[in-house]
């Protein structure tokens, strides 16, 4: 079996681009399961919090769910050609824990096994080089019956997990990613309620953070154990570019506390030693950290990773509490979903702001000088390689009548990202890769099949994939190695 590393894969490059990459830059595309495969019930699969939450009246629009999805369970050699075509050198994917194991405790399923197994092979084959996330929201819904991320066990119960996915394709998977946005899962799953499993309890959504931080410690540690001294561990971060709204004393505090609550939450335990003392502080009144904390968890947390991933789409503007109703609207209305309840516990008051009214179709402004920023910023603070896990954009996508799909403002968004990209490497940050979000059209969480991510167009009805404008411009790029 050869291995292919995407920070090492060769690129070939036609005529020289204006803008270039480094030497083996993967440039890639991210999925994750419950998004795409379908087969919910095949294989031995049982559901997962997303498989109950979708099914759950009024949680996702239109009633959408992940039973069909685009149906990449059955269709994956279909995919796989065509990211073959693109000239893609790695892809991003997630496996689904209910597929593995699917309660959550005991053997792995082989069923599950041999999909990715052969989803593996066929990438290799191709010359793609796979990197694998663990986990990208799909918790199999006995172990939030017990409990779920809010309790200390289902940390160890992901470690296991994360041991019988390695044992099994260790062999053939150069790069593994724990965790897909934690913040996402804590505090969107367990705050604010609009996704999976859609409870909206501060101090759950702040245990659940503690709990996804110690099971990717405890997760690196079983890695480690299992995979080959060559593969690379890492993890998916939605690192927050937090700006303050203006430079008053109120907007900066409110920019400190919504990095601590939107990324050293995250980035403390794992690379600096633990939780800072100002999270713990504007929290105190939700969770009691030294009884949640035990001694020796923010040790494991800090295991030594390889690669830190970034999944970034816009930067995040925030001023201080005005104690006006409208404002407090706004500020639960971060973009991922309406809820009464806050996806920031300790900081509800906060106030979000809109960066630029250039959005996507999910009303996100698009400003690339956050990826730069937040990629240099990394750079500086934490001094490991990068990889852009995900950035890509959603847009309202109209079949023409030749049945091809041109989504020029897709590309023009990529586009930007790419070149602030390369702006972060030009400023010294070592960034080995890129990957668009998404390949395919797919379920997006609360907003169903409404949103298209793609640079493959699916037809839902037929299941017929249509590489958009987007995705032969991206095929361009990567046969330059970069910009023209
Ligand atoms: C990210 C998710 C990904 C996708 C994009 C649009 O938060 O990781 O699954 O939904 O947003």
């Amino acid at each position: 079996m050869t291995m292919t590393d995407p920070t090492t894969a060769a690129h070939t490059s036609v005529a020289a681009p204006r803008v270039a990459f480094p030497p083996g830059f993967a440039w890639g595309s991210a999925t994750a399961a419950y998004q795409i495969e379908g087969a919910a019930a095949e294989g031995g699969r049982t559901p997962s919090i997303w498989d109950t939450f979708a099914k759950t009246p009024g949680k996702v629009l239109n009633g959408d769910t992940g039973d069909v999805a685009v149906d990449h369970y059955h269709r994956f050699r279909e995919d796989v050609r065509l990211m073959a075509d693109l000239g893609l050198t790695s892809y991003r994917f997630s496996l689904s824990w209910p597929r593995i194991q699917p309660t959550g405790r005991g053997p792995a399923v082989e069923r599950g096994l041999d999909f990715y197994r052969a989803l593996v092979d066929t990438l290799l084959e191709h010359g793609i080089s796979p990197v694998a996330t663990l986990y990208h929201w799909d918790l199999p819904q006995d172990l939030e019956e017990a409990g779920g991320w809010p309790i200390r066990e289902t940390a160890y119960r992901f470690a296991e997990y994360a041991s019988l996915a390695a044992s099994a394709l260790g062999d053939r998977v150069p790069v593994w990613t724990t965790l897909n946005e934690p913040w996402c899962s804590a505090f969107l799953g367990y705050g604010s309620g609009v996704h999976a499993p859609g409870r909206t309890n501060p101090a759950d959504a702040l245990k659940a953070a503690h709990h996804l931080n110690l099971g990717h410690g405890l997760a690196v540690g079983a890695l480690r154990e299992v995979l080959p001294a060559s593969a690379k561990v890492a993890v998916s971060l939605n690192l927050h570019l937090v700006r303050p709204l203006t430079d008053t004393d109120g907007d900066r505090e409110a920019a400190r506390r919504i990095e601590a609550v939107g990324n050293r939450i995250w980035t403390g335990p794992m690379f600096k030693g633990g939780y800072d003392e100002d999270l713990k502080a504007d929290t105190a009144h939700i969770v009691d950290w030294d009884d949640l904390v035990r001694p020796g968890d923010e040790a494991e947390i800090g295991r030594p990773i390889d690669l830190l991933g970034l999944n970034y789409y816009n930067p995040t503007i925030v001023s201080a509490p005005n104690g006006d109703a409208e404002t407090a609207e706004a500020a639960r209305n971060d973009g991922h979903g309406d809820s009464e309840f806050s996806c920031w516990p300790g900081s509800e008051d906060v106030v979000f702001h809109l960066a630029n009214d250039d959005v996507t179709a999910m009303g996100w402004p698009i400003d690339a000088s956050g990826l730069s920023d937040s990629l240099v910023g990394m750079h500086n603070d934490f001094g490991l390689p990068l990889l852009v896990t995900e950035n890509g954009a959603a847009f309202e996508d109209v079949v023409g009548p030749d049945g091809e799909v041109d989504d020029p403002e897709r590309v023009r968004y990529v586009e930007l990202h790419l070149q602030a990209v390369a702006d972060a490497i030009a400023a010294g940050a070592d960034v080995r890769g890129y990957y668009v979000w998404s390949f395919l059209d797919n379920f997006e969480w609360a907003y169903g099949y409404s949103k298209r991510f793609g640079v493959v167009h699916v037809d839902y009805d037929t299941q017929q994939r249509t590489p958009k404008t987007s995705a032969r411009w991206y095929a361009e790029v990567i046969r330059r190695g970069g910009l023209a």
